[in-house]
């Protein structure tokens, strides 16, 4: 997050104290921080500079907060303001609301009230970002925005979105991890009559659960300590949108209960709150876990799975289907290149070979990370095999999960040589179980290749990489 924040006051210790605060929470150590001592040092830089954010004490000699305050509604207006004021400064904090500012917060400044005052700050800034993107998107794109892909498995996919897209039903979309679930919600919003409204996303896997609650349904002020005033929840902003769930199946059981209720009543209340708050928002949510596994082991509520899947969308995996792959690579090729500013390589059609019999365990997103790697790291204008070697063969630090991952989902490969995964690496695993492969098939190197569900291409350039170690 790299905002940029401006904090003027004519006392130092509180400048100071403002600044400690952003540079003691990692999550805004990229904030590019400046201060100014008065209201006429802060209206130089705004002239020069657009801040995300503003704090301005009030009393200062020369001009005010006030100044500062209207001065950049009308001349910066998506910059937004807090101002800092004595106790007891009503008329002031009031007159300064008037003015376009978001908040006050009044002195003693105290942390609980600054990480607050931020956090919304932040986040509804980040909204409008997100909003307006998604908005572009639909202009610029008017179907499938960044979905690439020819093979049936995803074109099936593709036609089934178009379907259930302009409906209002829930949807909950699984696969494994970076196949493009949060990709394939975002198409879902953009082809449905919602399209204009608002897209909201909430990432379950990313948020201590007792957070989840209160970024979904909001709370009044006092319902719990910190609670300093009132808060919309996402269920709230969304209304008339649509809502994300990313990776639903991390909401305990608790809040499982209250989720059904919003599919089934169409309402909610606030945390602390009584009344009942009627919404119309569209759920998606996405699972990479297996969800029904979950109902088995207790830990998903039946019932809302059901409510969840009357349109299931499964994205399979990039392994089932490999002629995307080209197609993929080309495009972050192009993509890459354009952001790295640098001129557009090429790729060796024995590298897309290469890369086409690998398992791609990380699916989508671990493609485009390699592919990036490989950009980083050739100096060449083409992408060669040797551009790739960190994959398989040389990687010495793969972690274990995945060697596990291939060897599991690879059938011709027998159980005997599944000992001791533990503790060892992929590419320690994988040259075990090639050496073995060759040996049984009396160094068959085709017959090999065809157990490991490779091309003999690939087999051959493995085994000069183990030559060469
Ligand atoms: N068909 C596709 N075409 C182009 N890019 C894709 C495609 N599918 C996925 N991607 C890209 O791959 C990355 C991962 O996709 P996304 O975040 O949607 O996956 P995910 O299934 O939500 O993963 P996770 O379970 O890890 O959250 C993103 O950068 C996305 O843009
Ligand atoms: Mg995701």
């Amino acid at each position: 997050m790299k905002k940029k924040i401006l904090i003027v006051d004519d006392e130092v210790l509180i400048r100071e104290f403002i600044v400690n605060f952003f540079q003691s929470i990692s999550a805004y150590s990229k904030c590019l921080l400046e201060t100014a001592a008065n209201g006429d040092e802060a209206i130089a830089k705004i002239k020069q500079k657009k801040y995300d954010l503003i704090f301005t004490d009030l009393k200062m000699p020369g001009k005010s907060g006030l100044d500062v305050i209207k001065f950049v509604s009308e001349n910066s207006p998506t910059t937004d303001t807090v101002l800092i004021t004595a106790y007891g400064a009503g008329d002031s904090a009031a007159k300064a609301m008037a003015y376009g500012a978001y908040e006050y917060i009044t002195k003693p400044v105290l942390i609980d009230d600054l990480e607050l005052i931020v956090k919304h700050i932040f986040e509804r800034q980040d909204l409008i970002l997100e909003n307006e993107r998604i908005k572009k998107n639909i202009i610029s794109e008017k179907s499938f925005p960044k979905i690439i892909g020819k093979s049936k498995p995803i074109t099936d996919v593709m036609d089934l979105v178009k379907m259930v897209a302009p409906t209002n039903t829930t949807i909950l979309i699984t696969g494994e991890s970076g196949t493009g679930k949060e990709l394939v919600a975002e198409a879902i919003h953009t082809l449905s009559k919602r399209k204009n409204e608002k897209y909201i996303k909430i990432n379950c896997a990313a948020l201590p659960e007792h957070l989840i609650e209160s970024e979904l349904f909001g709370f009044e002020k006092g319902a719990f300590t910190g609670a300093i005033k009132r808060t919309i929840g996402k269920f709230e902003l969304s209304n008339k949108g649509s809502i994300l769930l990313d990776e639903i199946s991390e909401m305990n059981l608790d809040l499982q209960a209250k989720l059904l209720r919003v599919i089934q009543e169409k309402e909610f209340s606030r945390i602390g709150g009584e009344m009942p708050i009627k919404v119309d928002t569209r759920i998606i949510a996405t699972s990479n876990r297996d969800l029904t596994e979950e109902i088995s082991k207790g830990t998903f509520r039946e019932d809302l799975f059901f409510r969840l899947s009357i349109v299931p969308i499964r994205i399979p995996p990039l392994r089932e289907r490999k002629e995307d792959i080209p197609l993929l690579i080309n495009s972050f090729i192009k993509k890459l290149c354009f952001e790295m500013g640098i001129p557009k390589k090429s790729i060796s059609a024995e590298a897309i070979d290469f890369l086409m019999d690998y398992r791609w365990p990380g699916n989508i997103r671990e493609l485009q990370n390699a592919i990036e790697r490989a950009l980083i790291t050739t100096r060449k204008d083409v992408l060669d095999i040797n551009s790739f070697n960190f994959i398989g063969g040389k990687t010495k630090n793969y972690p274990v999960n995945l060697s596990n991952e291939i060897v599991k989902t690879n059938e011709n490969i027998d159980d005997k040589y599944l000992v001791n995964i533990k503790d060892r690496t992929l590419a320690e695993i994988e040259k075990e179980i090639i050496y073995k492969l060759l040996e049984e098939t009396n160094n068959n190197k085709t017959e090999a290749a065809k157990k490991l569900g490779v091309t003999a291409r690939t087999l051959r350039n493995k085994l000069k990489i183990y030559e060469e170690e």
